[in-house]
C-alpha cells in the first residue's frame, strides 16, 4: 500500500536520499525544509528522476513553535492523513555546552512537537484502518 510520508529536513543529506528512495517506490513524499526555493528545486529534481509526481513541499523553521504549528495546520488542510513522519531534520552545532543544548533543542524538542502536532492525523488514520 502506498503511504503519505513527510520527511523533515529533506532538502539535503540523509533526508533527501530517503525522499528520493521513497518516491522511487511510488509513495507520496512531502519534502520539508526551511527554504522554499531549495525545497522546490529538490522536489523538481526528485519528480524528474523518479517519474513520481506525488512529491510535494512544505516549509517551516523547526526552531519556531509558531512555524511548526502553522506547518501542521497547512499539512492537515492539504492531506487527509499522514502515514509516516520521518523526524530527520536537525544539526549538531558544536562541542560546547551551549551549542550542544541548541542541538538537543532542535533535534529532540521539535521532533517531539512535530510528532505531537501531527498525531491527530495519524490517529485518525489508525481509527479508520481499524474500522476497515
Ligand atoms: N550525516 C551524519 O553523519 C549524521 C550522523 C549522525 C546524525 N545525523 C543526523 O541526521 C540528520 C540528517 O543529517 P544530514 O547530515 O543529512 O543533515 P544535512 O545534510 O545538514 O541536512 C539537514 C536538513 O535539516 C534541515 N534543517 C536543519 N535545521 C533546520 C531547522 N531549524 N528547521 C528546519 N529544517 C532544518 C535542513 O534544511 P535547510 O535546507 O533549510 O537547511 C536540511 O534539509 C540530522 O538530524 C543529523 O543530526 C547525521
Amino acid at each position: 500500500m502506498k503511504k503519505i510520508i513527510l520527511i523533515t529536513g529533506a532538502t539535503a543529506g540523509i533526508g533527501k536520499v530517503a525522499a528520493k528512495a521513497l518516491a522511487k517506490q511510488g509513495h507520496t513524499v512531502i519534502i520539508h525544509g526551511r527554504n522554499k526555493d531549495n525545497a522546490q528545486a529538490v522536489c523538481k529534481e526528485i519528480k524528474s528522476e523518479t517519474g513520481n509526481n506525488n512529491v510535494d513541499t512544505i516549509i517551516a523553521d523547526l526552531f519556531s513553535f509558531a512555524d511548526v504549528k502553522r506547518m501542521s495546520e497547512e499539512f492537515k488542510v492539504r492531506y487527509e492523513r499522514l502515514d509516516v513522519l520521518i523526524n530527520n531534520a536537525g544539526a549538531i552545532f558544536g562541542k560546547y555546552r551551549e551549542t550542544r543544548r541548541t542541538s538537543f533543542f532542535c533535534v529532540h524538542t521539535f521532533c517531539f512537537w512535530c510528532t505531537h502536532i501531527t498525531i491527530p492525523t495519524i490517529a485518525l488514520f489508525l481509527r479508520l484502518d481499524c474500522v476497515e
